[in-house]
């Protein structure tokens, strides 16, 4: 059954349109760098599984898919080619540059023009698209998290690959402060996905001053990642809700700010279910007083 725009926006946390652009997208989007194998290497444990998830995820209305060639490699695309190709209208699917996997499986600088350029033809070719909605430039930091230095070149380089029509908009990843002026001083930037969650909240004031001009902010690992959020007081606030504790922890990030947008990761049916029913759940005043203590370690 496909929903009405109204109810899907009440269903996926309202809309955010990226700034200036014709792309609108729900709040609640999906992530899909865990439909790949263990290591996100390989194809998935099941591949049926995978297809299902996104068939899910589109059919409920989320229009913000998040991906990466680097991510199988090339498997994942591959996956959301086969699952949801031809495309429909409205799906915004957002990917990102700047690393390549070797036979060895480690995660590798891939940020020469050359090596960019060819990121976004193989983002094309597995996507079976013609150009691409929006690419992040991924920096690959010091291994904690972002380390400061020029983006200027890679930057430069998507920007000329926008020139060329196939590129529509730029993001950047996996970035400091000062980077994301950086890159703003060079061209325009719709989105800044970063690490962020209810435990982890380097970004606060970052988050801050891009609601203020407009630009999305998309946290990457939104339930922790590869190690899920753990806190009793989460779960406290779960338990007294009905809910979930990863669903308490997304609902918290689509209250932090409105720039905020959600692509929580799942391989899972019923995982992906509970994520977009978070969307849902109104958090008061007293209770996001509570879980701002997981942060400050109260
Ligand atoms: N820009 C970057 O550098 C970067 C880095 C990492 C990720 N990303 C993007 O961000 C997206 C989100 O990050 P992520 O997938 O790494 O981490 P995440 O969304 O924080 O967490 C994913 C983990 O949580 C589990 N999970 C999901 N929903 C759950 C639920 N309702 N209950 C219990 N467990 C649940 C998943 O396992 P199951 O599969 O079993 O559900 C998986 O182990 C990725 O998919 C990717 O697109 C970007």
């Amino acid at each position: 059954m496909k929903l009405s725009d109204s109810e899907s926006d009440t269903l996926l946390g309202g809309r955010f349109t990226l700034p200036g652009t014709s792309l609108t997208v729900h709040r609640m989007g999906y992530g899909a760098m865990q439909l790949a194998g263990p290591g996100v290497w390989g194809p998935p444990k099941n591949p049926d599984a995978a297809i299902a998830v996104l068939r899910e995820a589109v059919a409920a209305g989320v229009n913000h898919i998040d991906t990466s060639d680097f991510y199988g490699p090339h498997l994942t695309n591959q996956i959301i080619r086969k699952a949801l190709h031809p495309y429909p209208a409205g799906l915004v699917i957002v990917t990102k540059l700047g690393t390549r996997r070797p036979p060895d499986k480690s995660w590798q600088l891939a940020i020469s023009p050359e090596e960019l350029t060819a990121g976004v033809h193989d983002n094309l070719r597995n996507l079976g698209l013609d150009a691409l909605d929006i690419v992040n430039y991924r920096v690959l930091g010091s291994g904690h998290g972002p380390a400061e230095g020029s983006i200027a070149e890679q930057v430069t380089v998507l920007a000329d690959l926008r020139g060329k029509g196939l590129i529509r908009h730029i993001g950047v990843s996996n970035v400091t402060a000062a980077q994301v002026a950086e890159a703003r001083a060079i061209t325009d930037i719709v989105c800044v996905q970063n690490n962020y969650n209810l435990a982890h909240r380097h970004d606060d004031a970052l988050i801050d001053d891009l609601a203020r001009q407009g630009i999305a902010y998309v946290p990457y690992f939104p339930l922790g990642g590869f190690t899920p959020l753990q806190s009793t007081t989460l779960s406290a606030v779960a338990d007294r809700l009905g809910a979930r504790p990863m669903q308490v922890a997304l609902a918290w990030l689509l209250h932090r700010s409105p720039n905020i947008l959600l692509i929580p990761g799942t391989s899972s049916v019923a995982h992906l279910r509970e994520n977009l029913a978070a969307a849902r759940l109104s958090l008061s005043s007293q209770t996001l007083a509570e879980l701002e203590t997981i942060a400050t370690g109260g």
